[in-house]
């Protein structure tokens, strides 16, 4: 008897933001009283963000995580006992360890002993998380999956450096992927060069009782921009070479929102300028978070529908990049 494919398809989608929203002219106003200069004018013009949400003193990954959860879970119409297995994607954990995975887990209240286990991919971790779920769900090891990017980048920026504390924030975004026989990921690519490991970093580690070195982002901005825009042309081409079909097939693009600039110059390589969501002006870059949030916001507008194909792609320090396609 021949076994049918298994697929996996996105079930539901949440996200959360923390209450406190940041405009430019709000963080250019704060900076100032630390003599550091920045305007609205400028940080528009680099990156196209105009506002932030930076979470609450107390309020950590796995908080703003389990939020975006409970709202895929709702949407997707399960119980959270229902899933088989919780991947987080972050680079600001709560901890050390245990995993945000199993914080997330406990908080909702899942006693199933079910999986659960961190991803780091910095802001490719929601490409690399999707595409390892897919892999379990194909293989028929799990029905029911939680993947989720959380993000607290707010706690490892240094505010005296307006070249990075500008361009940040903070939030959560999950999906519920299930097992199905239709469509579903269609197709992932996902690499890494740990090469350029130096142009974004935090190069500090827990030693002795303390940080041992910096606890601080460091970030080459013109290095990662020039790669950024190289490898999200490859890797986009690669994912949709494995699934058959043509950059025309996209119906909407959904890339890592770090910059304006970055996100535009890849869209209208693909020819897909029009399909492209975009959060970052209202959320800044919020890493493994970005993706997942952007994706909430364009399927609860209605702009996302059952049937179409929808790209998603990431970039991030390692350097990571990669690609998810998938049919709603
Ligand atoms: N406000 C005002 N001026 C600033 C600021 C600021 N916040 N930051 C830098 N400047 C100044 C610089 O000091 C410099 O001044 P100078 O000419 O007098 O020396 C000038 O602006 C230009 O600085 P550059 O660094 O050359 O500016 P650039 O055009 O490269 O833009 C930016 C900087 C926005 C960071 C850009 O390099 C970029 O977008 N890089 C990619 C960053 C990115 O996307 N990272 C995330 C991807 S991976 C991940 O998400 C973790």
């Amino acid at each position: 008897m021949t076994q049918s494919a298994i697929y996996s398809r996105v079930v539901g989608t949440g996200s959360y933001l923390p209450a406190r929203r940041v405009t430019n002219q709000q963080l250019a106003e704060e900076l100032a009283t630390r003599g550091i200069e920045t305007s609205d004018e400028w940080i528009v013009a680099r990156t196209g963000i105009q506002a932030r949400h930076f979470a609450a003193p107390d309020q950590t990954s796995s908080d703003m995580a389990v939020e975006a959860a409970k709202r895929a879970l709702d949407m997707a119409g399960l119980n959270a006992d229902q899933i088989d297995l919780i991947m987080v994607a972050t680079s600001t954990p709560d901890f050390v360890f245990p995993s945000t995975a199993c914080l997330v887990q406990t908080k909702l209240g899942i006693t199933n002993g079910c999986a659960a286990f961190d991803i780091q991919a910095v802001c490719s971790g929601f490409a690399y998380a999707m595409a390892t779920a897919d892999n379990f769900i194909r293989s028929g090891a799990y029905r029911n999956v939680l993947v989720i990017g959380a993000e607290t980048f707010s706690r490892i920026l240094d505010f005296n450096d307006r070249t990075t504390c500008v361009l940040f924030g903070d939030g959560a975004g999950a999906v519920v992927l299930q097992a199905s026989s239709e469509p579903g990921i269609l197709s992932s690519a996902l690499h890494a060069d740990g090469s350029h490991s130096n142009i974004l970093c935090v190069p500090g580690n827990v030693s002795g009782g303390a940080v041992q070195g910096e606890a601080f982002l460091y970030m080459d901005g013109q290095a990662v921009f020039k790669l950024a825009v190289k490898v999200l042309e490859k890797v986009a081409h690669e994912a949709l070479e494995k699934a058959g079909l043509e950059a025309s097939a996209i119906d909407w693009l959904i890339p890592h929102q770090a910059n304006l600039r970055i996100m535009t110059s890849t869209a209208r390589k693909l020819g897909a300028e029009e399909k492209m969501v975009v959060t970052v002006d209202q959320h800044g870059n919020t890493s493994a978070a970005s993706i997942p949030l952007a994706l909430d916001v364009a399927v609860r507008d209605g702009r996302i529908k059952a049937g179409q194909n929808v790209m998603i792609e990431g970039v991030g320090g390692g350097f990571t990049w990669g690609a998810v396609l998938f049919r709603m």
